[in-house]
């Protein structure tokens, strides 16, 4: 009798419908795995944007601050995303012949905000607040890894809530000096241990782990 299937095409599918029939335990186990892989949290995939803006242009070459463009990052819930006026204080000077810039320039002339498209965006029925973590010791690098590295912004952390859960239970190891919070290539001069453990103290940091914090 001729194969129903192509033998080999579903070799894969098949063994995994037997292992289902057999143990679904292990089909539950893979589901669960499959809710913590990049895949499904989104992790690692640039982000195309409607102009080519990149990070390290404009903070490892040119050593500007996050604050500077991100501006309500220290007293907002929100970070921001700056307005073509702020990249135009500089671009209708600098570099004001490139092609790459073409975009920027017809934005400004028509008066129309660019049309940035999210990298991380968490679901509507979870608060979170940027203040609060930076204003506690909680640098932009623990949350979004090294963005002045990245010719296309991604997304390096799970953003699940087993990720928040995990800082909030043990903040300590994760705060850095106040001063330090933009600065993305920091690292401790001293002992890190003590060092978060002494921070966690005096900036008085008793991150929440009860539901209505992020569920309001
Ligand atoms: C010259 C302005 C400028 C500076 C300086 C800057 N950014 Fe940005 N940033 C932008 C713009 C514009 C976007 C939106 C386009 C994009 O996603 O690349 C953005 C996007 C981002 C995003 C992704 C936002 C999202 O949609 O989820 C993160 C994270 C970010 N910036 C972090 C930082 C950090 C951390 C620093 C400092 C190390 C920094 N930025 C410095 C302009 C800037
Ligand atoms: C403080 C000044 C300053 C601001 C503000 C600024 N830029 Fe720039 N930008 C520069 C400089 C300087 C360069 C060239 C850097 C280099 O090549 O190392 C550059 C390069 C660029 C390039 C690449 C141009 C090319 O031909 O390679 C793009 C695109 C760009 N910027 C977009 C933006 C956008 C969008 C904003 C606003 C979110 C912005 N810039 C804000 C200074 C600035
Ligand atoms: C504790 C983790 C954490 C820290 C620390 C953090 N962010 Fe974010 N960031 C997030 C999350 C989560 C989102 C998505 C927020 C949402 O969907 O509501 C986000 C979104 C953003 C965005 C997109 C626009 C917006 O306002 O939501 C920008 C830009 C950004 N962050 C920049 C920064 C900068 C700059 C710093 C440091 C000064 C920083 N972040 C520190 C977790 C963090
Ligand atoms: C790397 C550590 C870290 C991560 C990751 C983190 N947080 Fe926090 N979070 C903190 C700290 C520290 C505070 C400040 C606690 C305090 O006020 O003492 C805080 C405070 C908060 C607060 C204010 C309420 C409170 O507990 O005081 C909210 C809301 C919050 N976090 C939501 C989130 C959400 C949602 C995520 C995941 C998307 C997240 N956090 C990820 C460290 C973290
Ligand atoms: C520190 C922040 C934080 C706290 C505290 C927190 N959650 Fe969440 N929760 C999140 C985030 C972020 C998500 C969305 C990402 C995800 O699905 O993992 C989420 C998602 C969920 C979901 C949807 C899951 C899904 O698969 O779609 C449920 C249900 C939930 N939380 C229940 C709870 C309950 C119950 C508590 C208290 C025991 C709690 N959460 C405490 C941050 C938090």
């Amino acid at each position: 009798m001729a194969p129903l299937y192509k033998p080999g095409t579903d070799t894969v599918l098949r063994s995994l419908a037997l292992l289902a029939l057999g143990t679904p335990a292990v089909v539950l186990a893979g589901l669960m795995l499959g809710q913590r892989s990049p895949l499904v949290t989104g992790q690692y995939e640039a982000v195309p944007q409607p102009l080519q803006f990149d990070h390290r242009h404009h903070t490892a070459d040119e050593g500007i601050d996050c604050r500077y463009c991100h501006t309500t990052v220290m007293v907002s819930a929100h970070a921001g995303i700056p307005p073509i006026e702020l990249c135009m204080g500089c671009h209708a000077q600098v570099w004001n012949e490139s092609p790459l810039l073409e975009p920027l320039r017809k934005a400004s002339f028509d008066d129309v905000p660019i049309a940035w498209r999210s990298v991380h965006r968490l679901p509507d029925f979870v608060y979170f607040n940027h203040a609060i973590h930076v204003n506690k010791g909680v640098g932009c690098v623990t949350c979004h890894g090294r963005v002045d590295e990245m010719a296309l912004v991604y997304q390096v952390v799970p953003l699940n809530m087993g990720w928040c859960l995990d800082c909030h239970r043990n903040p300590s190891p994760h705060l850095r000096p106040l001063e330090h919070v933009t600065d993305v290539a920091w690292k401790p001069k001293e002992e890190p241990e003590a060092l978060g453990r002494r921070l966690a103290q005096e900036l008085d940091v008793h991150p929440s782990v009860e539901c209505y914090t992020c569920h309001r």
